[in-house]
């Protein structure tokens, strides 16, 4: 028997997750002094974590021998007060929000259920919905990755339990409307998880609808903004109800001691927050002028480039070989193959990308 044989079909149908590639792998395959390359591919913040983050994880390293509250108690605290939102409605979680896409999606989620996906779009909805025995339904959106709510609607069956919304949408930049959300959340039995991964840069959020729909979890991360990708932190808002059955199949000491103490750090810090939004802001205004090709209006720390009539992983490779790191979107699901998205940089960084495009 081959050892394959323990996994189930449906887990060996699973594509693989296709993170950014990394500085390390960049310059070992084209030959490039690792300094010299830019990563604007996993939409972090190039201005890295705020200092009192550092100085909050530099203060409590030798204490990671004990372990962290199970709750993570005083970061969910710290977020009720930065969110104006209860703490009996805020879960944090580890690692990352995709932490808490894992453990919500196994609370919610049985055998033979259904879920449904606008695309393209993160890929992690759909292979933690697989893993766990779901059927994922599709509904592409328009050419300008608007959700058609009224074609998701019209896809609900008597088996669907979740449905995802990326808002600003990766790899796309747009947001869902909220009067398209209260319709949805209105018609919808199930779970809405709507992700605001990337919500501080677009200025609208949707999270006071937690206090009013009883079906609504909002995703967030630390990995964006604040700078903390590699600590692996994220949280959700959801509703109380919820919350007490989610801590009970949430892995215990999800989120670590170091984590928790930059995460109640990072939301403190808010010229750091102000100034990462108006890098970006900026940024992506030059990103969108300066391209020479369509750029997609976003509400994110990235944007869309159509690359047609060239292919995008031949432009990705030019711009590797430049030593840039920008995300070639062949990998999302019904993106095509033009498309690549490049996370806003610094300034200098911004001219790199630009000068580079030029050269296709
Ligand atoms: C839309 C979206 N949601 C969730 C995540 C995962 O976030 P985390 O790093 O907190 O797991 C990402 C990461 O790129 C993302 O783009």
């Amino acid at each position: 028997m081959s050892r394959l044989e323990l996994i189930d079909e449906s887990i060996l149908a699973i594509p693989e997750y296709v993170p950014g590639k990394s500085v390390e792998e960049t310059a070992q395959k084209y030959g490039l002094d690792p300094d010299s390359i830019i990563k604007l591919g996993s939409n972090e913040n190039p201005l890295g974590p705020s200092k009192k983050a550092i100085q909050a994880i530099v203060e409590n390293a030798s204490k990671v021998h004990l372990y962290p509250s199970a709750d993570a108690g005083e970061l969910v605290d710290a977020l009720s007060t930065y969110l104006g939102i209860p703490a009996s409605n805020i879960c944090a979680a580890g690692p990352g929000m995709d932490g808490l896409l894992d453990n919500l999606i196994r609370l919610i989620i049985r055998d033979g259920d259904e879920v449904i996906i606008p695309i393209p779009t993160f890929s992690y909805y759909e292979i933690a919905a697989r893993a766990n025995g779901a059927s994922v339904v599709y509904v592409k959106r328009n050419e300008n990755f608007g959700v058609d709510i009224e074609a998701i609607q019209k896809a609900v069956s008597s088996r669907t339990k979740m449905i995802f919304l990326c808002s600003p949408n990766n790899p796309s930049g747009n947001i869902v409307p909220e009067i398209d959300i209260r319709a949805l959340l209105d018609s919808f039995e199930g779970i809405l998880f709507v992700d605001e991964a990337y919500v501080e840069f677009a200025e609208h959020s949707i999270k006071n609808l937690v206090l009013e729909f009883d079906n609504l979890v909002v995703g967030r991360t630390f990995s964006k903004i604040f700078g903390l990708a590699g600590l692996r932190l994220g949280y959700g808002i959801m509703p109380a109800w919820l919350k007490l059955e989610y801590m009970k199949v949430a892995t215990p000491f999800n989120v670590s001691l170091p984590a928790l103490k930059a995460g109640i750090a990072a939301i403190s810090d808010k010229a750091h927050i102000e100034k990462s939004i108006e890098m970006v802001k900026e940024g992506r205004k030059y990103l969108q002028e300066q391209i020479p090709f369509r750029v997609y209006e976003s509400m994110a720390n990235f944007v869309l480039v159509d690359v047609s009539p060239y292919n995008a992983s031949d432009v990705c490779e030019i711009l590797l070989r430049k030593g840039i790191i920008v995300r070639d979107c062949g990998s999302f699901r019904g993106a095509g193959n033009s498309l690549i998205r490049v996370t806003v940089g610094t300034q200098e960084q911004n001219m790199r990308v630009v000068e580079a495009f030029r050269c296709v």
